[in-house]
């Protein structure tokens, strides 16, 4: 089998390639990656080393360049893009180019090249903005609150015009919020961990009393890989392990874990209209048998455990000026 990853070198694309990889030994893995940023080239020296990955560093909006390597491919999954909404709020348009005109350069690739049997869409609960009680259903309205959330939704709806009219065999998966290992630290979790590692305050916006749900990366790689097997073309598919917390809960127990003092959190100014609350049910997938394993505190113990025997990884990230200045920017009080 030849499965194409867009996003490989990200967070989730970078675990999926590493699962895929082991699991499906015989397959050829291509991994396509503009390198921005939250890449790290740690990670791909760590998936260099699996014999069936190579890798190709290009931009998806390269819809010429997309199409030469994609032919002959019969999977693809598609997780590259602008991800983190407090950069959407100020490069809006590297959010729309990417999200939306990206995924377009990849739909337009499969309507041509037609080896595709299976397009995985990786899209976001955010597409489904906030609710104060209860969780969204894969027929819930559609009500995106962040650019980087109004992005992934236009995208998705590209996605379900190309099912219709071309027929292409595209199906969408609306993940929650993940954590594990090779994830950015400027993320919630990876920021409080190697802060806490390092001794420094974690900020925590507002109150902290945001409630996310959290799924473990590895559940993730398994939904996904059920879903190319089993997934029905033209359908959106929610996933969650339904652990939902309130930030500032996640907060404390990873300094509980940790054994630091909660003395390091620090409460910064909120951004403004923060969604309060994500939730979405999931008996859609689970219908096809999907359950995750992993409890969040398991998830976060293997999480821990990873970014402690990993220091090199994620210093060469926060040690980056990049880092730096973006830090300097958003936090200035530390
Ligand atoms: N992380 C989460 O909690 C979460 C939850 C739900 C959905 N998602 C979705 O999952 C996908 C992956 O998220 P992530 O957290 O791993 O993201 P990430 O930011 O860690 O990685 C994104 C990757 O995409 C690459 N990329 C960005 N622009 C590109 C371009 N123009 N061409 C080629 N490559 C490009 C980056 O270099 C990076 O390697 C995204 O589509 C995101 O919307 C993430």
């Amino acid at each position: 089998m030849k499965i194409a990853i867009t996003g490989g070198a990200g967070f989730i694309g970078s675990n999926f390639t590493s699962f895929i990889c082991k699991k499906y030994k015989q397959s050829q893995i291509l991994n396509i990656d503009r390198m921005t940023y939250a890449a790290n080239p740690l990670t791909l020296q760590i998936l260099n080393k699996l014999p069936n990955h190579r890798f190709i560093k290009i931009d998806i909006c390269d819809s010429k360049g997309i199409e030469e390597l994609l032919s002959g491919y019969e999977i693809i999954v598609h997780f590259a893009a602008e991800t983190h909404v407090d950069r959407s709020l100020e490069n809006t348009r590297d959010f729309l180019t990417t999200n939306i005109s990206g995924t377009l350069s990849i739909l337009e690739t499969i309507k041509k090249i037609k080896s595709i049997k299976r397009y995985i869409h990786i899209s976001t609960d955010e597409v489904y903005g906030s609710i104060q009680s209860g969780s969204f259903t894969e027929e819930s309205k559609i009500n995106p609150t962040n650019p980087y959330s109004v992005s992934k939704a236009s995208a998705d709806f590209l996605v379900l015009s190309y099912f219709r009219y071309f027929n292409i065999p595209a199906i969408i998966i609306r993940s929650t919020n993940n954590f594990g290992p090779f994830q950015h630290p400027e993320k919630f979790i990876p920021l409080a961990i190697t802060n806490a590692l390092e001794g420094k305050k974690i900020p925590l916006y507002g109150d902290g009393k945001q409630t996310r749900e959290w799924i473990f990366v590895y559940d993730t790689c398994r939904a996904i890989e059920m879903l190319i097997n089993n997934g029905e073309p033209g359908q959106i598919y929610n996933v969650s392990a339904h652990q939902e917390k309130t930030n500032i809960e996640t907060l404390k127990k990873i300094l509980k874990m940790l054994e630091k003092d909660e003395n390091l959190i620090l409460n910064v100014p909120d951004r403004p209209s923060h969604d309060v609350r994500y939730s979405i049910a999931t008996e859609k997938i689970e219908k096809l048998g999907f359950k995750s394993i992993y409890s969040f505190e398991n998830g976060l113990k293997e999480t821990i455990k990873w970014y402690k025997e990993n220091q090199q990884w994620w210093k060469h990230i926060k040690n980056s000026t990049g880092f730096r200045q973006y830090y300097k920017a958003r936090y200035p009080s530390l």
